[in-house]
C-alpha cells in the first residue's frame, strides 16, 4: 500500500481532522510517515483564516513541483479549508495538486484517494486516465442536513482506539469534536463558507468516544468546536439512520441563564453534556473546551464546571476588540461592557485562588480592523488590562475573500498601523502575562507531564516543533505509526544524560510549567501523569518549579 505524508497546519480542529483522516487511513493499509521526500502521498491539511496561514501552504505546494517532475507518480491533496474555499481555482493555480477534500467532505477522503492513487498508476503504465478526484466542495450549508447525508458523522465514529503503550504520550492528551461548523457569521470569518453550518453531534456519541479514549490510557480530553458552549442537541430531533443517531442542525437560543431552561429529557444542553462527561467518565482526569462565544454562556455551564473537580478552569474566550464600534462591524453580538460581565460572572463562579484554583482566561483579538481608530485601539487596550489573560492570540486583520468585510468594508488601517499596534499589544499582554506568572509563584499545581522542554529538545537537537508533530501520531493495533518525539528520540540513538532532565506540562488552568526530573528514566515514567509541582519562579510565557514527592 502507499505511504502517506499528512502535514497539518492551523486550528485544533484540523488537527483532529488529520488525526482522524490518518487514522482511517491507516485502518485502510496505507502506512503514514514522516518522511515527505519518500511518500507516495503528500497531503496537506490547510488553513484559510488568515492570508498568512494560505501563503504557507502556496509555497509548500511550490516546493513540490520540482519532487514531483522527479517522482511523477506521486499524489498530492489539498485537504480543509483552502480546498473548500478555492475549489478548481487552486488546481488551476497548482497543477501539481491531484486532488481536493473540503473539511466537511473528509469522510470521502478514502475514495478519492483511492481513485487518484489508481489513476497515478494507470498514467505511468500508459494508459489514458481523465479522472478528476476533485470533489471537496459541497457546501453542507445549502446541503440538508438531513440523516442519511451526514456521513461525516462516520468519520468521528471510526476513530481508532488502542490501548497507549510506555510512550505514546502525546495521546495521554485527545480532542473530541462536539460541534462541527459556525453560524455567527462574524464578517471577517471564513469558517462559516468553509465549515459549513453548525451541526451537534449526539451526545450519546461524544460520551461513547471519551469512555473509549479514557479506556484506551487518556487522561485529558479537550472538546472542540467554534462556538462549544451553543452545543444543543434535541433529542426529539433526532433521526436514527441504521440504528445510529445522527447530529443535528444546530439552533440559536437566546437568554439561557439557567440550566432549568433546558434540562429535561428531550434536549441536552452543553451543561447537560460536560456534566454527564464528567460524571460517566470517571477516568477522565481532565475535561476542557475550546472556543467559547461569549454570548449566551449561561450560569448552568459556570455551575457545572464550578462543581465538578475534573473539569479544568480555564476558558478562552475571544474577545475580537475592545471597542464597541469595531465589534458590531465584526457582528459579533455584544459590547465591551457585556463581555467584561460575563468575565466578572465567570470569575464569581470559577475564581477560586484560596483552594488552588484560580480561573485562567485566554483570548484572540484582531488589529487593524477596519475603521479602527487610535481611540478603538485603546479601547482594545483597556480591555486586555482588564480581562487579564494569562495568554492572548493577537492577529492583524486579514481580508478573506467571501466575507462581508471583504466585499463591504474597506481594509484601510494601513499595514505600517496594523503592524505598531500589534506590536504594541503584544507587550501589553506579555507584561499582563509576567505578572499573572509571578502570582502563581509559591502555589502548588497538579501538572499534566507532556514531554521533554523546549530547553532539553533543543539540548538534544530536537526542535521543540518534533515534541508535537505535525504528522498526526495514531495508534493502530498497538503499534505506535508516529508517537512522541523527543523521548523516543533517544531509542533510535542519542546517549542519555547524566543528570536532571527538564520536562514540560500543563496545569488545569492551561499555564505551561517546566521542572527538572532526575533522570531520563525519570522523565519517561512521568509523561502522562499528573504530578504536583510547587512554581519557584516565573518568565515569559512559562513557570518553572519544583516536583514534590508524589
Ligand atoms: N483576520 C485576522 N484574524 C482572523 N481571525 C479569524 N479571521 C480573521 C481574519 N480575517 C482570528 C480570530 C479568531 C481566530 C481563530 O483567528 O481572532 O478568533
Ligand atoms: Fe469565525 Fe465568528 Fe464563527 Fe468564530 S464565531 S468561527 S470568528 S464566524
Amino acid at each position: 500500500m502507499p505511504s502517506v505524508y499528512l502535514e497539518t497546519f492551523g486550528c485544533q480542529m484540523n488537527e483532529l481532522d488529520s488525526e482522524l483522516v490518518a487514522g482511517r487511513l491507516a485502518q485502510l493499509g496505507y502506512t503514514l510517515t514522516r518522511d515527505a521526500d519518500a511518500a507516495d502521498v503528500v497531503l496537506y491539511n490547510t488553513c484559510s483564516v488568515r492570508e498568512q496561514a494560505e501563503q504557507k501552504v502556496w509555497s509548500r505546494l511550490g516546493e513540490l513541483r520540482h519532487e514531483k517532475a522527479r517522482r511523477p507518480g506521486m499524489v498530492v491533496g489539498v485537504l480543509g479549508c483552502m480546498a473548500e474555499r478555492d475549489g478548481a481555482d487552486l488546481m488551476k493555480r497548482m497543477p501539481v495538486v491531484d486532488l481536493m477534500c473540503g473539511p466537511g467532505e473528509l469522510d470521502k477522503l478514502p475514495d478519492l484517494l483511492d481513485n487518484a492513487v489508481r489513476t497515478r498508476g494507470s498514467l505511468l503504465a500508459g494508459e489514458s486516465a481523465s479522472l478528476s478526484a476533485l470533489q471537496g466542495n459541497a457546501s453542507r450549508r445549502s446541503a440538508t442536513l438531513a440523516a442519511a447525508g451526514d456521513d461525516l458523522e462516520l468519520l468521528d465514529l471510526s476513530r481508532a482506539f488502542s490501548p497507549i503503550d510506555g510512550d505514546g504520550a502525546s495521546r495521554r492528551s485527545a480532542y473530541v469534536r462536539i460541534t462541527r461548523g459556525c453560524n455567527k457569521f462574524c464578517t471577517y470569518c471564513v469558517v462559516p463558507f468553509t465549515r459549513g453550518a453548525e451541526v451537534h453531534r449526539p451526545p450519546g456519541h461524544i460520551i461513547e468516544e471519551c469512555q473509549r479514549l479514557a479506556d484506551a490510557g487518556v487522561v485529558e480530553i479537550t472538546l472542540l468546536g467554534q462556538t462549544v458552549n451553543h452545543y444543543r442537541f434535541e433529542h426529539g430531533a433526532a433521526v436514527t439512520v441504521g440504528g445510529m443517531v445522527q447530529p443535528q442542525k444546530g439552533r440559536t437560543y437566546k437568554g439561557a441563564h439557567h440550566r432549568d431552561a433546558f434540562a429535561g429529557e428531550r434536549v441536552t444542553t452543553f451543561a447537560d453534556l460536560l456534566h454527564a462527561i464528567h460524571e460517566k467518565v470517571p477516568a477522565l482526569q481532565r475535561l476542557r473546551f475550546v472556543t467559547s462565544y461569549p454570548r449566551d454562556f449561561g450560569d448552568d455551564v459556570l455551575e457545572v464546571m464550578r462543581d465538578s473537580p475534573r473539569i479544568c478552569r480555564y476558558l478562552h474566550v475571544p474577545a475580537q476588540s475592545g471597542s464597541d464600534a469595531v465589534l458590531a462591524r465584526m457582528n459579533r453580538g455584544y459590547t465591551v461592557g457585556e463581555y467584561l460581565e460575563f468575565l466578572d460572572r465567570a470569575r464569581q463562579f470559577l475564581h477560586q485562588p484560596e483552594i488552588g484554583r484560580p480561573l485562567m482566561l485566554s483570548g484572540d483579538i484582531i488589529v487593524g480592523f477596519p475603521g479602527e481608530s487610535d481611540e478603538d485601539y485603546r479601547g482594545t487596550v483597556a480591555l486586555l488590562e482588564k480581562a487579564r489573560y494569562k495568554n492572548c492570540f493577537i492577529f492583524k486583520y486579514s481580508p478573506r475573500p467571501g466575507t462581508v468585510a471583504y466585499d463591504r468594508i474597506p481594509d484601510d488601517v494601513p499595514e505600517a498601523v496594523k503592524r505598531e499596534r500589534n506590536n504594541h499589544l503584544l507587550s501589553v499582554q506579555a507584561a499582563i502575562g509576567h505578572a499573572i506568572g509571578q502570582e502563581q509563584v509559591g502555589q502548588t499545581y497538579p501538572v499534566l507531564v507532556e514531554g521533554l522542554s523546549q530547553k532539553q529538545l533543543k539540548a538534544r537537537g530536537l526542535s521543540a516543533a518534533d515534541r508535537k508533530p505535525r504528522t498526526i501520531g495514531v495508534t493502530i493495533g498497538g503499534a505506535a505509526v508516529a508517537t512522541l518525539p523527543g523521548v523516543e528520540a533517544r531509542d533510535t540513538g542519542h546517549t542519555p544524560d547524566p543528570g536532571p532532565v527538564q520536562v514540560t506540562g500543563r496545569t488545569d488552568g492551561d499555564l505551561i510549567v517546566h521542572f527538572d526530573a532526575t533522570s531520563d528514566a525519570h522523565a519517561r515514567s512521568l509523561i502522562g501523569r499528573i504530578v504536583p509541582v510547587r512554581v519557584e519562579s516565573a518568565g515569559g510565557l512559562s513557570l518553572t518549579g519544583r516536583l514534590l514527592d508524589a
